[in-house]
């Protein structure tokens, strides 16, 4: 057997035929993938089992040989799950040690899986339906942290907080309308995957290693039996195609993005110097030498790992560059890095979700701030547009009313009525209705602003989208 087989069969390689010599112990290392391919088991199984099914149907194999294909790697799978397979390193890869069990179990049989295809379609198929379940995986964890921050708005509804641009304290909005904002990030973000999804779902193989097959593959049955809603169209493209990955990388990195610039927003809010919420302790950690000490090191690694995910997109898009079509080795690199961008954003959308069900905002300290820092200003300033005064006029007085505050240390209601006359005359009979934060916060009126209608309709539409059922 030897003789016919080359090096090939006795190592358990599946391309050993024009092989003479085994290959170094320094390449088996260098090569393999199997330390951290092995996570592709469940989705290469699927693509195998479609595979068999498929070579059955169109008489490349017998009925029973595609039934004895299906069920042997029915049992490696469980074999699989129950840590009972060996890995090693001089089978590669997850989709050679599969192949390889098949043939120790079935013989011939066994060595017929593999018509028609190439390891090349066969990975970017695995990778294809690995990724689309952990994307679907990623979508509902963006939608638990979503439903998390609806209950926050709904919870807080009323709560009125200063809202900042630049971190300097700029106009009042409603608490809920702050939750619902991080929302809204994130249904932006579950889009992104949704047509990340739909771009990614079309069956790769039987596209072969690059030219596609002389074999009456039925490619349109395979892509049914897997859930894809069509094919690849072009076998060269199939087999350097990774822009799935980029793009899914893409929108994780842009999730962690949103989710660091929250964890750095809770960072601040909860130093003794904003105060507007207290962390559970349960999601805090201690030091080792201040006693009194609860840092926020959840949201410090949040924001943190942020630099993870997006070196990992950047990670695969420079192993991109510069390469030729169609196969080549240098796309084996492309798994950690998506396996470590789902896997932190992941974590960091669970962890995030338990960690706003849990907060409580701290409302009397919030309240008593509340009416520093001239957050009414600007809605001043509308109410003197509305007197029919042209807008820079506006700004012009509202800016003098500021300063006078500051001279004498007050807010703006509690500026006396001359003071305004001084500035525009007849405004002090109904200014003081205009003044203070909720006032400000009762005036806004657009659609997608803070005034209490809008937020109201917008938590009553989100309970809608995201607690359909109830
Ligand atoms: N482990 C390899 C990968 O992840 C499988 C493909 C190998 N193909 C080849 N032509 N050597 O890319």
């Amino acid at each position: 057997m030897s003789e016919k087989t080359g090096q090939g069969e006795q190592s358990g390689k599946t391309w050993g035929g024009r092989f003479a010599e085994a290959t170094n112990a320094l390449v088996v290392k260098y090569t393999e993938s199997i330390s951290f391919d092995s996570r592709l088991a469940k989705h290469d199984i699927a693509g195998s089992q479609a595979q068999a099914r498929m070579l059955g149907k169109v008489g490349l194999v017998s009925p029973e040989e595609a039934k004895a294909l299906e069920e042997a790697l029915q049992a490696i799978g469980q074999e699989i799950d129950q840590g009972k397979m060996v890995w090693r390193e001089e089978l590669e890869d997850i989709h050679t040690h599969i192949e390889q069990a098949l043939i120790a179990r079935l013989g011939d049989t066994g060595r017929k899986l593999h018509t028609g295809r190439s390891r090349n379609d066969q990975v970017a198929t695995a990778m294809k339906l690995w990724t689309r379940n952990a994307l679907d995986g990623v979508a509902a964890k963006i939608r638990e942290l979503q439903r998390a921050l609806l209950e926050s708005a709904e919870r807080e509804e009323g709560v009125i907080i200063p809202g900042y641009t630049h971190l300097q304290r700029a106009q009042p909005v409603l608490a809920a309308h702050y939750y619902l904002a991080y929302v809204e990030k994130l249904e932006r973000d579950h889009g992104r995957l949704m047509d990340c999804r739909a771009r990614l779902n079309k069956l790769p193989l039987g596209s072969g290693a690059l030219a596609g097959s002389s074999l009456p593959l039925d490619r349109e049955f395979v892509a049914r039996e897997l859930g894809f809603d069509g094919l690849a169209a072009n076998s060269l493209d199939v087999s350097s195609d990774r822009d799935f990955l980029v793009e899914f990388v893409s929108c994780l990195a842009l999730t962690a993005v949103h989710l660091g610039g929250w964890a750095e927003e809770w960072v601040i809010w909860s130093t003794t110097e904003f105060g507007f919420l207290k962390l559970p302790d349960s999601f805090c950690t201690g030091s080792s030498l201040m006693p009194q000490k609860k840092n926020p090191d959840v949201l410090e690694l949040m924001r943190g790992r942020t630099a993870r995910v997006v070196a990992d997109l950047q990670r695969l898009l420079v192993l991109l560059k510069g390469l030729p079509l169609a196969y080549n080795r240098d796309l084996q690199e492309d798994k950690e890095a998506v396996f470590d961008a789902v896997d932190t954003v992941s974590r960091s959308l669970e962890v995030a979700a338990a960690l706003v069900s849990r907060t409580r905002l701290n409302r009397e300290r919030i309240g008593a701030g509340l009416e520093e820092g001239f957050l009414d200003a600007t809605t001043l300033l509308e109410h003197l547009v509305r007197r029919g005064m042209p807008m820079r006029t506006a700004h012009e007085c509202v800016g003098k009313l500021v300063r006078l505050c500051e001279e004498r240390g007050c807010k703006l209601s509690e500026l006396p009525a001359e003071s305004f006359d001084g500035v525009v005359p007849g405004l002090a009979p109904d200014v003081y209705g205009q003044v203070g934060a909720a006032s400000a916060v009762g005036a806004f009126v657009t659609v997608g602003s803070t005034g209490p209608a809008r937020v109201r309709e917008q938590v009553a539409a989100w309970r809608g989208r995201l607690f359909p059922s109830a």
